[in-house]
């Protein structure tokens, strides 16, 4: 990561920066302004921002959560040979955003890959078996595809991808 982007928790000197940020869907934008600093007080998710030193913006953001996923929601690949249990545990991407101003920049995919390295490293210490996501409509599907997420075969709450954490592990460590 170069001296300009800075990956920071979401954190009180970013509160003022948050008005400015506009990625195309209001929902995420509203999210950032009005629920992102309280569900992190809540420790309902994590949320990361990539703060842009030079222009003293924010460039984009996600947030991490640990959740539980039925077996039955789960695919074959990742349930056939691990003890059978009634839910899992794995890892939510719930929100990923990159402002329209830094669009096509190869930020969302830093910032993935961040969110993902992150996963992987907290899985370490209390186990995960997917990166789960949750994307927002046909244009975030595609992104997420992009890099290897399949969508769940139940998909009991739409368009709800999933990256088994093994899949992760070998992409940063070749193993
Ligand atoms: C989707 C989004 C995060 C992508 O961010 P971005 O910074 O424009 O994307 P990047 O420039 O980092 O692209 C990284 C890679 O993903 C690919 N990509 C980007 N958007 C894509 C899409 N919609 N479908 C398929 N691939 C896509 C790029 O071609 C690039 O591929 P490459 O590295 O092989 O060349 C961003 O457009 C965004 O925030 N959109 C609005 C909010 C949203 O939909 N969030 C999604 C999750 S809720």
């Amino acid at each position: 990561m170069d001296e300009r982007y800075r990956f920071e928790s979401l954190g009180g000197r970013h509160l003022r920066l948050r008005a400015a940020f506009s990625c195309g869907e209001d929902a995420l934008d509203r999210y950032l302004r009005e629920r992102a600093r309280r569900e992190m007080e809540q420790r309902v998710a994590a949320v990361r921002v990539l703060y842009d030193s030079e222009e003293d913006r924010l460039a984009g953001y996600y947030t991490l959560s640990a959740i539980a996923v039925e077996r039955t929601d789960l695919p074959h690949e990742i349930t056939h040979r691990v003890a059978k249990y009634r839910v899992y545990p794995a890892t939510l991407i719930g929100r990923l955003a990159v402002d329209q101003r830094y669009q096509g920049e190869r930020l969302g995919g830093r910032l993935l890959l961040h969110a993902l390295d992150r996963a992987l490293a907290t899985s370490r210490d209390v186990a995960s078996v997917a990166v789960i996501t949750d994307a927002k409509g046909e244009e975030a599907q595609s992104f997420y595809e992009h890099y290897g997420f399949q969508r769940l075969p139940t998909e009991p709450y739409g368009r709800r991808l999933f990256l088994p954490m093994g899949t992760v592990e070998r992409l940063f460590t070749g193993r």
